[in-house]
């Protein structure tokens, strides 16, 4: 395999997202809710963490799921950005990521109806109501809602400008409020914000015009984009994007970083099975034929020459990996210097995921990292 300096060579080439970030070469880490937060805020563990995968050598860093108002949150450990005291904390990562040529992008997240039932108050917002399901707690929201929410993205972005980022994500995928207004499978409306795939991208559309104007447009956004409900012709699916796509590529957003996937299939995202890889890799390419914006992919990516391999193939601009960093924090800088043989190899067999549903843990961790070891009483079969 390659040497110092050689190798990877479309990976190593450095690309421009938007108006803000430089990247130095073409791997990021997907956002990775670890929940190590602490009442919303960034702790000295999670600062850790995040220190250990900018180090690692990626080229940006997306934080997980930053919860927009207190009505919408999940896990007790996750991030939260509606008060000056979360910017406050965020502020110094930041900060370390643009010391180290590894800017951290903020994600910004609506959980909807997958969010908590107790600290929504009885009102998990959603397009519709699912035909035939029993959903305590799901609120079917109204315009009044949709400005409410568009104003509390807006000032979440504020905050993300505050602590000094210079782009947040959008998270429109996995389910989540704004991917569930995108989705037929769980927008049934018949107003301005259902009925047609670009009907049900207006709540996007106007979070987006939100936020540029509360930040002033100072700065990038992107979309973490739910290409693929994978429930076949019920779901989300690439074609039914089509027109959504360059809409988004209108409204001004700097990339689209795909994703797929949601609550009642993410078993599909545990373990690497080549039938959804496939599916990932066509539905990420016929995104990317349909804009000029860069595109991510994500999705069971174990090395970098797998990555260089996606890149070679067109299919994206970037290559977004999780699993494979966290199991090695070093993954980028090892392969970029010749030894990727010494690479701790992520298994993909899904544990973290099923951490962040275990009743007895309050955090996530790792088979194969000594750094976030699993203890050795939780087993999973
Ligand atoms: C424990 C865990 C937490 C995750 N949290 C988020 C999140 O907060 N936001 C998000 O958009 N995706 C999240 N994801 C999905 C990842 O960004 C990624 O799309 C997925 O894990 C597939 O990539 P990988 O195979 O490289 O891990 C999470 C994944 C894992 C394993
Ligand atoms: S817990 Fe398993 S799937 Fe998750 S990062 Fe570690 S080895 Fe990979």
């Amino acid at each position: 395999m390659s040497g110092v300096g050689s190798g990877y060579p479309l990976t190593r080439q450095p690309i421009d997202l938007g108006q803000h970030l430089q990247l130095k070469n073409r791997v990021y880490f997907a956002p990775m809710g670890i929940d190590l937060a602490r009442d919303g805020c960034l702790t000295d563990d999670m600062f850790a963490f995040y220190r250990g995968i900018v180090e690692g050598g990626c080229a940006m860093v997306v934080l997980a799921n930053s919860a927009i108002d207190a009505t919408t949150r999940l896990h007790e450990g996750g991030l939260c950005l509606y008060e000056e005291k979360h910017a406050e904390h965020l502020a110094p990562l930041i900060d370390y990521g643009r010391q180290h040529a590894c800017p951290v992008v903020v994600q910004l997240q609506h959980y909807g109806s997958q969010g908590d039932l107790a600290r929504s108050g009885g009102a998990m917002l959603a397009p519709s109501r699912l035909p035939g399901k029993r959903q305590p707690g799901v609120r079917v929201m109204t315009h009044e809602d949709a400005r409410i929410v568009c104003n509390q993205f807006g000032s979440a972005a504020r905050l993300a400008q505050q602590a000094g980022a210079r782009a947040v994500q959008l998270q429109a995928s996995n389910g989540y409020l704004l991917s569930s207004f995108l989705s037929p499978y769980s927008n049934r409306r018949i107003d301005r914000y259902g009925g047609s795939p670009l009907r049900r991208a207006r709540l996007l559309l106007e979070v987006i015009e939100a936020i540029a104007e509360a930040t002033q447009g100072g700065v990038d956004i992107s979309v973490r984009l739910g290409i693929d409900d994978c429930l076949g012709d019920k779901g989300q699916q690439p074609a039914l994007l089509e027109q959504v796509v360059p809409a988004l590529e209108r409204a001004g957003i700097s990339a689209l970083m795909c994703s797929a996937a949601i609550r009642e299939t993410f078993h599909y995202m545990l373990k690497a099975d080549p039938k959804v890889h496939a599916l990932l890799v066509h539905g990420v390419r016929h995104i990317r034929e349909l804009t000029a914006l860069p595109v991510g992919f994500a999705g069971f990516t174990g090395s970098l020459a797998q990555a260089e391999a996606l890149l070679d193939l067109g299919v994206a601009d970037l290559v977004g990996m999780s699993r494979a960093l966290f199991a090695d924090n070093d993954l980028v800088n090892k392969s970029l210097s010749g030894k990727a043989n010494s690479v701790n190899a992520c298994r993909f067999d899904g544990n973290c995921f099923r951490d962040k549903s275990n009743p007895n843990l309050d955090r996530v961790y790792c088979c194969v990292n000594d750094k976030y070891k699993r203890p050795d009483s939780i087993r999973y079969d």
